[in-house]
């Protein structure tokens, strides 16, 4: 079997992990979390959302954090933007990498943004040529790229042209989201396999969302397929709004602990992301979803008993 040898990881904890909370998660909070989390090592950790405050509220705060977050040198602090007047609070919070987000299936995609995939796509032109002027790097997200919530099974051939409408409006990477977290390692490998017809390899990325148990499962099976980048949430948290009972990204601590395991690179600290993920599931009174990470606030406890 044929691994990389280095992996980078995108932490979704901030923005994905939050965003479905439903008690408003102080700012203190929130950037004490990301600042943690680029303690601990990550390159990249999504920090929010310039979306309507009136579709996800607890995203409303962004601006407030990305002007208190300590911006570290060399890592990026991506920001979810769906259109230009998410585009100028990206702007205005100097934040230097967006991400833009549409669907694979059309019913999500209106839920989730109102609009279909090709208007999403209308939405976005004038977002890239703002981000270009601006020297901002882009992102792109597709959802549902193996079933959707609303219209069932979606054909890989659909992932990969929306995909590669992404990538050839100026993405600089493809980040493929299993919003409901259903899929299973043959259905991801042939979905990326369709993907990388499309877009290089080394320029997709996976989201697996956990909801079916999967996803660690499926990470295996795609960096077999050359995949190297994961989006993953401390703590496991998150799901997303439009997704009704999608749980979290697959854990960031689960991850960690299989690429050590498979003496994988990532340069990211397991014990430090551990402790920013017990942090925040105390400040949101909640056990954490990902079993690494319970496992390892057991042997905390138990050491602290001893
Ligand atoms: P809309 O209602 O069609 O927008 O929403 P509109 O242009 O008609 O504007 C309506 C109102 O929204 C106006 O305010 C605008 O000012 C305001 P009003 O006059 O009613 O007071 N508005 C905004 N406010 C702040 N920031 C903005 C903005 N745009 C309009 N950028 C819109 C369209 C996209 C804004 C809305 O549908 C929305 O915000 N959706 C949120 C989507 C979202 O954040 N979903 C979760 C993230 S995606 C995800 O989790 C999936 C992912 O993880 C991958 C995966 O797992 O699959 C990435
Ligand atoms: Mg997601």
């Amino acid at each position: 079997m044929t691994y990389p040898k280095r992996v980078r990881l995108v932490e979704m904890g901030p923005r994905d992990g939050l965003q479905n909370e439903a008690k408003p998660v102080p700012v203190e909070t929130k950037v004490a979390l990301i600042d943690a989390l680029s303690a601990a090592g990550h390159v990249a950790v999504e920090a929010g959302s310039f979306v309507s405050p009136k579709w996800v509220p607890q995203m409303a705060s962004t601006d407030e954090v990305m002007a208190r977050i300590q911006r570290k040198p060399g890592v990026s602090y991506p920001v979810l933007v769906p259109n230009k007047q998410g585009m100028i609070g990206a702007i205005e919070s100097r934040c230097e990498e967006i991400a833009i987000f549409t669907a694979a299936s059309e019913a999500f995609c209106r839920k989730n943004t109102n609009c279909s995939i090709d208007e999403s796509f209308e939405r976005f032109a004038p977002v890239i040529e703002a981000a270009q002027k601006h020297g901002m790097k882009v992102r792109g997200y597709v959802s549902t790229v193996i079933a959707c919530p609303y219209d069932g099974k979606v054909a890989p051939a659909k992932v990969a042209e929306v995909s590669d409408r992404l990538f050839r409006m100026g993405c600089y990477e493809v980040s493929l989201g299993d919003t409901i977290g259903v899929g299973t390692p043959a259905e991801c490998v042939a979905m990326i396999d369709a993907v990388a017809e499309k877009v290089p390899r080394d320029k997709i990325a996976a989201h697996f969302h956990d909801t079916w148990g999967q996803s660690l499962a499926n990470i295996m099976a795609v960096m077999e397929r050359g995949i190297a980048v994961f989006d993953t949430s401390v703590a496991g948290l998150g799901g997303c709004p439009y997704a009704k009972g999608a749980s979290g990204n697959v854990g960031t601590e689960d991850v960690l602990y299989l690429l050590n395991g498979l003496g994988i690179a990532h340069g990211v600290d397991l014990d430090a992301v551990a402790k920013a993920g017990r942090d925040i599931c105390a400040a949101l009174g909640r056990e954490p979803a990902s079993k690494v990470a319970q496992a390892m606030k057991a042997k905390v406890a138990a050491q602290a008993a001893a």
